[in-house]
């Protein structure tokens, strides 16, 4: 059996930890006889991966020039994790849930080249494509970046790409990805209380995976 890849995509402080911290038990009673892979982007296990959390996202230094590293430090983070992750697990049948995946990597580097390369939404998904695993489902939490910030403000240790004008512009691209394709998305409003947002994803991952068998 094929296992099933799921991501959860939005922006800063548009609630996917919270959700998927809240469904993770509910997820194991609903599917018994499945194994479960909780997984996320930038991953702590490739040397990309590091580098971005330990220097590249604390924001507030002089690599903020430095974007196209940052791209490509994404990149190999994430074939790092299909390699490591998702590629092994799905092999093996497991349900994968991934905190972020590659549409996070057209939307923010596609908002921080915006000006440098010619529409780099779609540059970076064409370059991403020929060697990717699209995931089966994406659930999109969306949100007014100003609510996100509200959000955010409340939570200790700013991000860089924590700025409400940055993030309208990574909503936007989110929201592009989605219109173009719409047969593996489902956008949630999550300005709305969590209770709501937890029931309905995880009813659309369940119908998911049961619809596959
Ligand atoms: P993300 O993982 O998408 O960055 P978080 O889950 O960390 O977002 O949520 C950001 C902040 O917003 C947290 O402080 C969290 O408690 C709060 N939060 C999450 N979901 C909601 C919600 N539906 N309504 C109000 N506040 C929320
Ligand atoms: P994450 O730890 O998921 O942050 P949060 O819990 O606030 O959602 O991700 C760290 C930051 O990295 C976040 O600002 C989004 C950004 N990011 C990119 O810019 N490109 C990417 O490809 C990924 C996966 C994340």
């Amino acid at each position: 059996m094929r296992g099933v890849l799921i991501t959860l995509e939005g922006i800063d402080g548009s609630g996917k930890s919270t959700v998927l911290r809240g469904i993770t038990g509910k997820l194991k009673e609903g599917l018994p006889d499945r194994k479960l892979t909780f997984t996320a982007e930038p991953t702590t296990r490739s040397r990309p991966g590091q580098v971005l959390r330990e220097v590249f996202l604390k924001g507030g230094h002089s690599l903020d020039a430095f974007k196209l590293e940052e791209l490509f430090l994404f990149l190999a983070d994430h074939a790092d994790h299909l390699a490591a992750t998702v590629r092994p697990s799905l092999e093996e049948g497991h349900i994968i849930i991934s905190d972020r995946y590659s549409d996070s990597t057209a939307a923010y580097q596609g908002a921080t080249l915006q000006g440098i390369i010619p529409d780099p939404v779609a540059w970076i998904r064409s370059t991403c494509q020929p060697w990717d695993i699209i995931p089966d489902l994406t659930i999109l939490f969306s949100l007014d970046p100003d609510l996100a910030m509200e959000r955010i403000r409340q939570r200790s240790g700013r991000e860089k790409f924590e700025r409400a004008d940055f993030l309208r512009q990574v909503d936007e691209n989110f929201k592009r990805l989605a219109e173009t394709a719409p047969e593996r998305f489902v956008v949630l409003d999550a300005s709305r209380d969590e209770e709501r947002i937890s029931e309905e994803t995880l009813r659309a991952i369940l119908n998911l995976v049961r619809s596959k068998g």
